[in-house]
């Protein structure tokens, strides 16, 4: 980040709140969620209240994968207020990682005080299973940089932010829970998440790098939003979907309509358990 990155700058940020307080007659959601890749269901789930295009907020990144809706969806879950970023943003993209996690620090100066964090990922813990979901419990960041390079927005939160729990204890019981009374236990996992820069998938000696590291899973997101979120002192809840396999002996040249067709089959499970836990909030 360049110390004149402007989605740095906290004007940049309240403007981008402004504008979605005035559009939407001050909605002032409670809970943040990002959906990510072909996992845009739960927005079905919600009674909108407003839906806008990232393209008309002032400041917000436009998204350049075309399974990313680029829409921000204000509305009920559950009995909460919801902000749902439908579409986020990858370093892989050429975002900055002020870009990458700028809508999550707009979500909190409009005052969301959670967020629950969604993608697709690959599996390497060689028990995980096509399609099941694993609550992420905790990460290794192996991008080349994070969104907390660069003059500290003290406004937002510290200099160095603690991340000895990055995940939090509460609200993964509180999704452990619910995945059982969904009858999901057998096909809910935990585990720690590994995040890549992509775009290209890893290789067998680096998918085998990364389980000797101890990651479960691997993906190209969430983790530049969970530092921010910590940063801003939000409790996180993040799930991934197994879209592939990459455990040795079980590794195969990967498709996108392969990733697509896991994540639909997880889907609706995904979006069950996550309206279980913001109804429990
Ligand atoms: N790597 C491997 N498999 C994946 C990924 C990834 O980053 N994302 C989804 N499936």
């Amino acid at each position: 980040m360049s110390f004149s990155d402007p989605a740095n700058a906290l004007g940049a940020l309240h403007a981008a709140a402004a504008y979605i307080r005035q559009r939407s007659g001050g909605f002032r959601p409670d809970t943040g969620i990002v959906l990510g890749t072909g996992l845009g269901g739960l927005v079905r789930e919600v009674e909108i209240a407003h839906v806008l295009d990232y393209a008309d907020i002032p400041h917000f990144p436009l998204s350049t994968v075309e399974s990313h809706a680029g829409r921000l969806v204000l509305g009920a879950l559950g009995g909460r207020r919801v902000a749902v970023l439908q579409g986020r943003f990858h370093y892989y993209e050429g975002y900055s990682m002020a870009q990458v996690v700028f809508p999550v620090r707009v979500l909190k100066l409009l005052g969301v005080q959670q967020l629950l964090v969604s993608n697709a990922a690959g599996g390497l813990n060689p028990d995980f299973r096509l399609a099941d979901l694993m609550l992420i419990d905790d990460h290794l960041n192996l991008l080349p940089t994070n969104p907390l390079v660069g003059p500290n927005l003290d406004e937002l939160g510290p200099r160095f932010p603690d991340m000895f729990a990055p995940y939090d204890a509460g609200l993964l019981a509180r999704a452990e829970a619910a995945a059982g009374a969904l009858g999901q236990a057998g096909t809910t996992r935990r585990g720690v998440y590994a995040a890549l820069p992509g775009p290209m998938l890893e290789t067998p000696a680096e998918y085998r790098y990364l389980r000797l590291i101890g990651a479960d899973a691997v993906g190209m997101s969430t983790v530049p939003e969970v530092i921010a979120a910590r940063h801003l002192g939000l409790p996180v809840l993040a799930a991934s979907v197994i879209t592939d396999l990459c455990a040795p002996g079980r590794l195969k040249p990967v498709v996108l309509a392969d990733i697509f067709a896991a994540a639909a089959q997880a889907e609706p499970r995904l979006t069950a358990l996550l309206r279980a836990v913001v109804a429990g909030l």
